[in-house]
C-alpha cells in the first residue's frame, strides 16, 4: 500500500529510525517510522483509504501522522526535515530538507539510515554516514561534532545504546561526551528531559551496563548525589537483571532498577526521588514504607516458617520492594520471599464469604475476620479442602 500511494502522490518515502538499525541487526522493533518528502498528512490520509481498519491522526502542528493498525502496530509519519538549534539544549527550528539533511540531524550513524520505500525505488538502503559498517563493528559514533551540544540527552542515549547493543562508543566520541560534560551542558536540561532519558535506561535490555556507563562519566550525580556505585551495589543490579526474565511479565520491572539505585539513599532523599519522577502519593507511602522497614522485616522474616506467617508479615509489600528484599537477603530468606511471589500470593481462597453466611454467620467484620482466617488456615495445610479449614475454625 506504501508504494501504492507513493505512485499516486507522486512522494518520496523512507523508513528511518531505529527500525532499520534493529532490521540490520536482526531484532524486532515494533516503531514504524517513515518520513515523506512533501506533506506527511496528505500522505497518511491517502495511505489510511488502503486500510478501512486503520485510525489515523495526524497533528497539523508538526506536519507528522499517525496510523494505528489493527493488529496493534501504528505507523509514524514525518515530512523530511532538516533541523538546526539557536543555542544549545533550544528545541530545534525545523525547515524542509532532503532525506540527506534529515539523517544529518540525527544522533549517532546507527540511527542515520533509511530504506527507500518509495513507489520506485523499493527496497534501497541509504546510508550517507557509514551507519551500516558502525552497526557491523559494534561502535557509537556522532555524525556531527556539535551533536551533544545541539541535543546532550543523546550523551545519555549514547549510553543506552551501548548497553543495550553491547556496542562500543568510538574514541571521539567519547572524547566530545566528556568535552560536552566538562561544559557543563547536561546541568541545563530540564529534569523532565533527564528523567525521561534515566528512566529508559532502566527500562532498556541491560540496565547495569547502561547505569555502570553513566557511572563511567560521572553521571550518576544528576540523578543523586549520593549515590555510589560499589560492588555491593553493583551486585544487586547485576542480580536483578538476573531475575529480570522471571519478574518482569508482572509489574513495571525499570521501578525495581530504581529502588536497587537509589537503595543507598535515606527515606528523606527516596522521597524526593520518587516525587521527581511523579509518583502518587500512594505509591510513595507503600513503598517508602517497605523500604524503610525492609531491614526489620528481613529480621522477622528469620523467624517466620509457616505460610500464613510469610504471607500475613509480607502482603502489604509492593512487589518491587520484594524483588529488593530477595537481592539484599540470605539464602532462607530468597526461599521464602520467592515462595510467597510464585506460590502464596496468587492462591484462591477456597472458603467465600457465602459459605460462612451458609453456615449462619452474620455479615459484617466478624465475618471478614473468619474469611481471612480460613484463608490462612488453608496456606498452611496440605490438602486443604472446605471441610478440613472449616475444621479447623471451628465451624
Ligand atoms: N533521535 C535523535 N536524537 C534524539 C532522539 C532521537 O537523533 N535525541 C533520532 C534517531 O535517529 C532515532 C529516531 O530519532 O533513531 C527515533 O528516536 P527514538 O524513537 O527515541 O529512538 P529509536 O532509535 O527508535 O530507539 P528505540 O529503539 O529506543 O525506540
Amino acid at each position: 500500500q506504501i508504494k501504492a500511494v507513493s505512485k499516486l502522490l507522486n512522494e518520496k518515502v523512507y523508513l528511518v529510525g531505529g527500525i532499520v538499525r534493529d532490521l540490520i541487526l536482526n531484532l524486532p522493533n515494533e516503531d514504524i517510522d517513515i518520513v515523506v518528502e512533501n506533506d506527511a498528512n496528505n500522505f497518511a490520509k491517502n495511505l489510511s483509504e488502503f486500510l478501512p481498519t486503520a485510525k489515523i491522526r495526524i497533528h497539523d502542528q508538526f506536519k507528522t501522522a499517525t496510523i494505528f493498525l489493527e493488529n496493534g502496530l501504528s505507523i509514524d509519519i514525518a515530512t523530511l526535515r532538516s533541523e538546526y538549534y539557536e543555542y544549545p539544549t533550544a528545541l530545534p527550528i525545523v525547515t524542509q530538507g532532503t532525506i540527506k539533511d534529515d539523517l544529518f540531524r540525527r544522533d549517532f550513524t546507527i540511527n542515520a539510515l533509511a530504506i527507500d520505500i518509495s513507489h520506485n525505488n523499493f527496497g534501497k538502503l541509504l546510508d550517507f554516514f557509514k551507519g551500516y559498517n558502525d552497526i557491523k563493528n559494534k561502535n557509537i559514533k556522532i555524525i556531527h561534532n556539535i551533536s551533544f551540544i545541539d541535543d546532550p540527552t543523546r550523551i545519555i542515549r549514547a549510553c543506552r545504546f551501548a548497553s543495550r547493543y553491547n556496542f562500543t562508543i568510538e574514541n571521539e566520541t567519547h572524547d566530545l561526551i566528556l568535552d560536552a560534560i566538562e561544559m557543563g551542558i547536561l546541568e541545563r536540561l530540564s529534569w523532565n528531559r533527564l528523567k525521561n532519558e534515566f528512566q529508559y535506561i532502566l527500562e532498556d535490555k541491560n540496565p547495569s551496563k547502561g547505569i555502570l556507563l553513566l557511572n563511567k562519566y560521572n553521571l550518576l550525580k544528576l540523578f543523586h548525589d549520593n549515590i555510589i556505585l560499589d560492588k555491593s551495589l553493583l551486585k544487586k543490579l547485576n542480580l536483578a537483571n538476573k531475575f529480570k526474565n522471571i519478574f518482569a511479565i508482572k509489574l513495571e520491572y525499570w521501578i525495581v532498577f530504581l529502588l536497587v539505585l537509589t537503595s543507598q539513599l535515606n527515606s528523606k532523599e527516596l522521597e524526593i526521588i520518587f516525587l521527581k519522577f511523579g509518583f502518587s502519593k500512594n505509591f510513595i507511602n507503600k513503598h517508602k514504607f517497605g523500604i524503610e522497614k525492609r531491614k526489620i522485616l528481613l529480621e522477622e522474616l528469620n523467624s517466620k516458617n509457616k505460610n500464613s506467617e510469610i504471607y500475613s508479615l509480607l502482603k502489604n509489600i509492593p512487589e518491587e520492594v520484594l524483588i529488593l528484599l530477595i537481592l539484599e537477603s540470605t539464602r532462607e530468606n530468597k526461599v521464602k520471599i520467592k515462595s510467597y511471589l510464585f506460590n502464596l500470593k496468587g492462591k484462591v481462597a477456597i472458603i467465600k464469604g457465602r459459605d460462612l453466611l451458609e453456615l449462619g454467620l452474620e455479615s459484617g467484620p466478624h465475618l471478614k475476620e473468619y474469611i481471612e482466617k480460613s484463608f490462612l488456615i488453608q496456606l498452611d495445610q496440605i490438602n486443604p479442602s472446605k471441610d478440613s479449614i472449616l475444621k479447623e475454625l471451628n465451624l
